[in-house]
């Protein structure tokens, strides 16, 4: 996919300065989280439903992440999953989530990440340009990092998407939801995802997903309902790296659907999912 345009910068910032921020920050926080697991870690509150949880790490990273960018980015805005946001006077919003995975990281289940991204407009999927991502897997320590125009790396080697053949031999990344309803909806859609496709991973980190898809690690990638801080820094990583990040019907990635991958598995992919009606816009009740 080609890089959208360079959108006007503040004085003296760069794309790379910006992309270098967002890896020490997705780095510090996950130090601090590995180091701050306890044995056994436990929900601090439950957010969406009664399956969406925080932890306290969840919090104390998000705080670490927001103290380092007041430190070194004052005028900048934060929009962050576990925080009040933050208004800022640069134009650049940085996109926080401070444990993306958290199911998996209550669980000691490997996948799971600290994502860190800046984007300039408004901060949300379908008018902002994000500028530079960060996702750094604190389990294994891999850390994919993109700027806008600079491409993709993964521990500091470039990565591209996948070839594969076709969409039957696909290996497709997804995601669900929490609440009952949405998750009964994707359930049906994958019934008529799965048959047409190598085999489907349901890994826990949507951030991670979007990284392994740009690395061909996995071939394709769908989900409904991602927030803006689940997708920001791996969005740029997957774009830099050659996907195309969209939604259905011609509108753009966002809460309604994502859908990444190599530009013609992703329009098969989209047909099957716009079919099945996975971003709902057929069924608004269900949400
Ligand atoms: C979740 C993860 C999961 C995805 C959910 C997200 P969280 O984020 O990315 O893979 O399926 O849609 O909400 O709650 O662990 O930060
Ligand atoms: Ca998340």
């Amino acid at each position: 996919m080609i890089s959208p345009a360079l959108p006007e910068l503040p004085d003296g910032v760069t794309v790379t300065a910006l992309r270098d921020l967002a890896v020490r920050l997705a780095t510090a926080a996950g130090a601090l989280v590995r180091e701050g697991r306890p044995d056994r870690v436990v929900v601090a509150a439950t957010k969406s439903s009664e399956v969406d949880p925080v932890t306290v790490m969840d919090r104390a990273s998000e705080e670490l992440l927001r103290e380092m960018i007041a430190a070194e980015r004052p005028d900048d805005a934060i929009l962050g999953e576990e925080g009040d946001d933050v208004a800022g006077t640069s134009g650049l919003t940085w996109v926080l989530d401070p444990i993306d995975g958290t199911v998996n990281y209550l669980y000691g289940v490997a996948s799971w990440a600290v994502s860190v991204a800046v984007v300039a407009g408004p901060p949300e999927p379908a008018s902002w340009t994000v500028l530079a991502g960060c996702v750094h897997s604190v389990a294994d320590g891999r850390t994919w990092s993109a700027g806008l125009g600079e491409g993709a790396t993964r521990d500091g080697v470039p990565v591209r998407v996948g070839a594969a053949a076709s969409l039957g031999t696909s290996l497709v990344g997804t995601g669900f939801g929490y609440d009952a309803a949405r998750r009964a909806h994707q359930a049906q859609v994958l019934t008529q995802v799965l048959p047409k496709i190598r085999d489907i991973r349901r890994l826990g980190s949507a951030a991670i997903d979007l990284c392994l898809l740009a690395d061909g690690s996995i071939d394709l990638y769908y989900e409904r309902g991602l927030n803006p801080w689940d997708m920001a820094a791996g969005a740029v990583v997957a774009t830099e790296a050659g996907a195309v990040v969209t939604g259905l019907r011609g509108g753009p990635a966002g809460n309604a659907m994502t859908v990444a991958g190599p530009p013609e598995l992703v329009a098969q992919l989209s047909e099957i999912l716009e079919a099945a009606d996975a971003d709902g816009a057929r069924s608004p009740e269900i949400g």
